[in-house]
């Protein structure tokens, strides 16, 4: 080789490290919502494919006491629990809580097995371990095949009124020891009562009903579901 050539290949290497080091890296993944006094909302887009928007409140406690992922029915997004005041007073008691927005109409959503493998990616993405998974109306067919699949990764799980049940055997739903909070509205005389029929066969299951509540119930009578809710978490093992 000579002198020119080794010079060459010298400066090629050279720039292939500025190269390297003077790139950008991933885009920054987290933003600032907004800082109150004493509540921080954090939010992202998870690094799955899809992307996933998420919304959290950083807990004042240093340590979590469990992670919460809540999902949501058809006509709300991650916002409904920060408007409910939800994320912000279960960070108050020291657990993490998440919302994510479930995405548009996908190839990979539209298959059982889909659902499930996205809300893993999630969980992966979020670093989020031993989650309680809630899970309202239509997130049944997300959070249902996920049940069947992975309940040994769910530490709790709490389905309020879900879609997808009739999918799944009494076997099936018999095989998952996941302690579970049966959540429905009284006055919800069609989703609640389906999803209940297929949801006792579930082992270690409690069932609360709240009063003067439709089938968003979390939003008729918010008091009554933060504090059954608050309830399961505290006495999860
Ligand atoms: C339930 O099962 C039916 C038939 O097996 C399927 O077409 C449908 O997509 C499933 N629904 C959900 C929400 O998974
Ligand atoms: C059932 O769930 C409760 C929490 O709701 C838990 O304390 C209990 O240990 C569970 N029982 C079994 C047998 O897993």
């Amino acid at each position: 080789m000579s002198r020119y050539q080794a010079a060459l290949l010298g400066l090629g290497l050279l720039l292939m490290l500025l190269l390297y080091v003077g790139l950008p890296g991933p885009p920054e993944q987290t933003f600032q919502l907004w800082r109150g006094p004493s509540v921080t909302v954090l939010a992202g887009l998870t690094r799955g494919n899809p992307q996933i928007f998420y919304r959290e409140v950083l807990p004042i406690q240093p340590a979590h006491r469990a992670q919460v992922l809540f999902l949501h029915g058809k006509a709300f997004n991650s916002h409904t629990w920060e408007q409910l005041g939800t994320l912000q007073l279960l960070s108050k008691r020291g657990y993490r809580a998440v919302a994510i927005d479930l995405p548009a109409p996908s190839k990979e959503a539209s298959t059982e097995a889909g659902r499930a493998e996205l809300l893993k990616q999630v969980l992966r993405d979020l670093e989020v371990q031993n989650a309680v998974l809630v899970s309202p109306s239509m997130s049944g067919s997300y959070a249902l095949p996920f049940l069947m699949r992975s309940h040994h990764q769910l530490r709790g799980f709490v389905p309020i009124a879900p879609t997808s049940t009739r999918n799944f055997t009494q076997e099936q739903f018999w095989a998952v020891k996941t302690p579970t909070l049966i959540l429905y509205g009284e006055l919800d005389h069609t989703l609640a009562r389906e999803s209940l029929q297929q949801l006792h066969h579930l082992p270690n299951h409690s069932v609360v009903k709240l009063h003067n509540a439709g089938h968003a119930c979390y939003l008729h009578n918010p008091e009554a579901f933060h504090l059954a809710l608050l309830e399961f978490l505290d006495h999860l093992p």
